[in-house]
């Protein structure tokens, strides 16, 4: 019974070790419970079922096991352990009669050596037991479906003899016999070993050195690598208790939480922003590996790039992409790939850049043979869906906005990339200049620059500051505010690189500009030709068919690819895609063949009729809609809307009032760009009006509300690089709603800064929820310019501190609209309990102040206490999950005894007792308002509820009181209903997750319906 009972108590345990392995280790099980004669064949049949998932096989499992009792129980145990065992080197004797007078008997007591020993084999024994007619050949088809290993063909045929009553088992017993031994593992065979150890060089030799160099520098990726932010994206439930903060994770753990999504996916995705690190993430996961140094439980890493990728136009198999794509098997190609297929779990293949892979994703194609070449892009879907390669774990990165339901549905871990923490930006500093003083300098610029420190968090932006220190430290001025200003330096950084050392007094002047004007438009061109063609990485045949020369190419923007397909010469590829992106905006601005007309396809992409676009510009050329191939607009019509967004801003900024001189001195006609630049604004002024006009009308009794569909936030941020308050102005005086919703979005700092240029020209007040995005300590001060439009400002889940909410209430003070500030899971600690309690003395007519979820003790509870005695107006105040304790709940208490307005109190989960409970209870007895009393998840028990119902008895304005999960008794529940016979203001009282019997749960519901249990 004991074994039954231990087996009971570890059946999550056991399932999980079931289904950790692969579907081949669960096999393996059943094998040896075969062979112990503890399944019998029908359990078996039962339990081999093609298609379904392995965690329902074994719980199918442990249910029959149990029923089997405690020996069976018992050996499910011992086959683990043996399964297990078989992946070190075999030790199993095989010693059977080969000609038994139970073959098929046999063939089952010895199934686990003989499907060891049959495995390398089983091609040839199939032949031969056809040849001999043993089965037919639809049968043999049957078993070598490409979906099978070689394991599971061998447990096919074995499994076919055992139901067959030709000799089929007496010639399989027979014909193993003769079988050679396996000696190790394949991995342990010399050719394997070659094979493992020329990948792990190559590999090696691809992630040593950073992506992102120009060639003027040699960055070792290990000294320059910086801890990124990875959390891990979890399904937000509606309703329910609220969720704890998401959990970040190092890299190293990036396999650990599998699961999460779909159990039976093997594919784990990395989501980001442009430049948030995606790719030197990989880069870093494959040196850590090839270094020896983590994830060696692969044994084989297979790296590819999306962009190279689908440049691969014929058709090609699963064997043709590892081996010719990635790492070539100098001997034994055959034998490789049949371990690799044998044994999927050891392996690991990246994708890197999804976004940059031209063909959506779908699942409707299935390909399952690994040696039948296909299309490039049906490979890829079927290996991420498992129909090729299933176990062996793919890691995905893409961008947001190329992750769709379908792709979601194959992911066992979505992961999210957040850039760099504050931190993080200074280590990555220090990291680059060891020189003394650089590092600080730049620290401290970028502390007193807060537009520039919010670039700062997508690496690819700090690593855009250390290249133009120089510049930024000595050269004085203004400090770059936009996106477009930080290109604009660092387009000067590589300009004077290339220029007599004397022209580097003049910074980018237009003398400079001019001069390499020809290599600037070679390389827009370029750049435009390849967003239109989802090209981003190109051939020598391309570079000169855009005209690129060599001088365009020393310039430094682009630089070789890094994974190079064996036996070609390395394309070419933009630094970064948003290099490619500002070149062709700079194409866009100052090429003559750009017509102003083709830029709507950039802001917004929606299409006025000519005429109309005519009547608003007369002066402008509009031509007809039609667009010639490879013309502006048909380039832009095909690009990535990502792309073209990012593309947007910087011709937004290029065309601002700032730039529009810069650009005019470079030959191109003021006119034009004015043309251009009115374009640019109409554009974006329709598509934002466009948005506005697509929210619904608010429903009866609430505010009008919208929810900012994608690509508003590039619209503001477009708004934002052209830096016109008339603009600004202009483009939401047409805005009316009271809420506005940009949950999920990933708003970062920058975006923060773009909205609030935007939206501090709101005629109304406004109430504006920045849930779930990565705002930060840094975001929040570039909220602080729209805080006095704001009447709510909710943030939730963002990162911040107290650092952030202290500048945030110091600006609250003086902003008369704010009411409602929502901080839910946060950082923050007792260290901005002052800043509150000033914020609810000062303020006095704030409404609503949630601080759920955060690190907030007694001593806090206490401080912000002071500034709720000196309140008139708060209505909500919510605590869930900090740690006030008795002594907090007490220290608020006593502040609400006389509050005149508190209507709700949360103090769920705050580990208050009975002590805590008593100090509530007398303040029920004095407060004249609060209707909801929410103490769920602590420990009042029965003590502190005889206390709670004392105050009830004198409280005539508490509505709903929640005390589940408080470890009360009937004891306590007797002394509520005394109080509810008393109190008729009471509509409930929750007790639920409380130490009742079913029986008193009965019997006291019926005492009062007022009771929830
Ligand atoms: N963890 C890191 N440590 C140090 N530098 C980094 C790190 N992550 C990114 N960088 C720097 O930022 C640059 C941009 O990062 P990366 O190319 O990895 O971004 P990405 O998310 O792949 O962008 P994209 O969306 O364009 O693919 C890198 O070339 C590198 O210089
Ligand atoms: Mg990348």
């Amino acid at each position: 019974m004991c074994a039954q009972d231990d087996f009971r108590a570890q059946r999550s345990q056991l399932v999980e070790l079931l289904v950790s392995g692969s579907l081949e280790g669960f096999e393996s099980v059943l094998d040896w419970l075969l062979s112990w004669d503890v399944l019998s064949w029908e359990d078996y049949e039962g339990l081999s079922l093609l298609g379904q998932p392995v965690s329902h096989l074994a719980r199918r499992l442990l249910d029959t096991i149990w029923n089997k009792g405690a020996w069976g129980c018992e050996r499910l145990t011992a086959a683990v352990r043996e399964a297990r065992a078989d992946s070190q080197p075999p030790k199993l004797p095989g010693c059977w009669d080969p000609h038994s007078p139970h073959p098929a008997r046999d063939l089952q007591s010895h199934r686990p050596a003989i499907v060891r020993r049959l495995y390398n084999h089983v091609e040839g024994v199939l032949d031969l037991t056809q040849a001999r007619g043993f089965i037919s050949r639809y049968e043999c088809d049957e078993i070598r479906r490409p979906i099978f290993t070689s394991s599971q063909r061998a447990r096919r045929l074995l499994d076919l003899a055992t139901v067959k009553a030709n000799g089929l088992a007496a010639f399989l017993l027979q014909c193993v016999q003769e079988l050679p031994v396996p000696l190790a593992l394949p991995f342990e065979d010399a050719t394997c070993k070659k094979y493992m150890s020329k990948l792990r060089t190559t590999v090696l030799a691809q992630s040593r050195f950073l992506s992102t160099y120009d060639g003027t520098e040699n960055l070792c990726l290990e000294e320059i690598y910086t801890e990124n932010v990875l959390e891990i994206r979890m399904e937000v439930a509606t309703g329910g208790p609220p969720q704890q903060s998401p959990m970040t994770l190092s890299l190293e753990e990036l396999f650990s939480t599998c699961g999460q999504l779909n159990e039976d996916a093997d594919t784990v995705l990395v989501v980001g922003e442009v430049g948030s690190g995606k790719s030197t993430l990989l880069q870093r996961l494959h040196l850590l590996w090839a270094l020896g140094r983590a994830f060696q439980e692969f044994l084989f890493i297979f790296p590819f790039s999306c962009r190279q990728l689908q440049c691969l136009v014929k058709p090609l198999s699963l064997r043709t992409l590892l081996f010719e794509h990635c790492c070539w098997p100098d001997l034994g190609q055959q034998d490789i790939f049949q371990v690799l297929l044998d044994h999927p779990e050891r392996i690991l293949l990246t994708f890197d850049g999804f976004d940059e892979f031209r063909f959506r994703f779908t699942d409707r194609e299935c390909h399952c043979c690994p040696t039948t070449p296909t299309s490039v892009q049906s490979l890829l879907f079927n290996l991420l869906q498992g129909n090729l390669l299933k176990n062996a774990r793919k890691l995905l990165t893409s961008r947001p906005d190329a992750v769709s339901a379908s792709l979601r549905k194959h992911v066992c871990t979505e992961l999210s990339l957040k850039g760099f923490s504050e931190e993080g930006i200074e280590l990555y500093l220090r990291k680059r200049h060891r020189e003394p003083g650089v590092a600080n300098g730049l620290i401290r610029l970028l502390r007193a620059t807060s537009a520039l420190h919010g670039l700062c968090h997508l690496p690819v932006f700090s690593w855009m500051v250390s290249k133009c220190h120089q510049e930024l430290l000595l050269q004085g001025g203004g400090s770059p505010k936009t996106t477009t200003d930080m290109y604009l330096l660092i387009l000067q950084h590589f300009l004077l690189r290339a220029s007599p050392p004397d022209s580097a007094a003049h910074g980018l002047g237009p003398g400079l500009l001019r001069s390499r004007l020809p290599t600037l438009l070679h390389l827009g061109h370029l750049a435009l030709w390849g967003l239109g063609m989802c090209c981003y990485v190109f051939s020598a045949k391309q570079l000169q068919a855009a005209q690129v020369n060599s001088e365009d190419i020393s310039l430094g923007f682009l630089v070789h690819a890094k994974r190079v397909m064996p036996g070609s010469t390395a394309p070419l590829e933009f630094l970064h895609i948003t290099f490619q992106c500002f070149f062709a905006a700079f194409y866009l601005a100052l090429s003559a063949d750009t017509l102003p007309s083709s830029l709507r396809h950039l802001f917004g992409g929606h299409q006025p009729s000519s005429a109309l676009l005519a009547r608003v510009l007369p002066k402008l050329c509009v031509q007809g809609s039609g667009c010639k191939e490879g013309s502006v607009a048909a380039l832009l019509q095909e690009a990535e809307p990502h792309n073209l967004q990012i593309t947007a801003v910087f011709l937004a900024g290029l065309l601002s009032q700032e730039h529009r001189g810069l650009l005019a001195e470079c030959q191109v006609s003021e006119k034009v760009l004015l043309q251009r630049q009115a374009c640019a604004r109409w554009c974006l002024a329709r598509s934002l009006h466009k948005h506005f006009r697509s929210i619904p009308p608010a429903v009866p009794g609430e505010v009008k509300s919208m929810h900012a569909m994608p690509g508003f936030i590039w619209l503001v941020r477009s708004l934002y690089e052209m830096q016109e308050e008339r603009l600004a102005r202009e483009a939401v005086r047409r805005l009316d709603v009271g809420h506005l919703k940009l949950t999920f979005c990933s708003v970062g700092p920058a975006e923060c800064a773009a909205l609030a240029f935007v939206l501090r020209h709101l005629r109304q007040p406004v109430a504006l929820q920045l849930d779930h995005n990565s705002v930060g300590d840094v975001g929040v001060e570039q909220l602080l310019p729209c805080l006095s439009v704001c009447k709510a400002l909710y943030l939730r889940d963002n990162n911040i501190t107290d650092r952030g909410i202290c500048k945030l209430v110091e600006h609250a003070l003086l902003c008369e609209q704010l009411q409602k500030l929502a901080l839910f899971n946060n950082k923050l600690t007792d260290g901005c309990a002052h800043s509150m309690a000033k914020l609810l003395a000062c303020k006095q007519n704030f409404l609503a102040l949630r601080l759920g979820n955060n690190h907030i003790t007694a001593a806090g509870a206490e401080v912000l206490a002071q500034g709720l005695r000196a309140n008139v107006s708060l209505q909500f105040l919510g605590f869930w999950g900090n740690k006030v304790g008795d002594k907090g709940a007490q220290a608020l208490a006593e502040a609400l005894g006389d509050h005149q307005s508190l209507r709700w109190l949360s103090l769920v989960g705050n580990n208050i007792g009975s002590v805590g409970a008593q100090a509530l209870a007398l303040m029920l007895e004095k407060n004249v308002t609060l209707e909801e009393l929410c103490l769920e998840e602590n420990h009042v028990q029965d003590e502190g509820v005889c206390s709670l119902a004392r105050g009830l008895k004198r409280n005539s304005s508490l509505k709903v009181l929640k005390l589940s999960n408080n470890h009360i008794t009937s004891l306590g529940a007797e002394a509520l209903l005394q109080a509810l016979e008393k109190n008729d203001t009471i509509l409930e009282v929750w007790l639920r997750g409380n130490t009742f019997s079913p029986e008193e749960i009965e019997k006291l519901s019926h005492r009062d319906t007022r009771l929830l249990l």
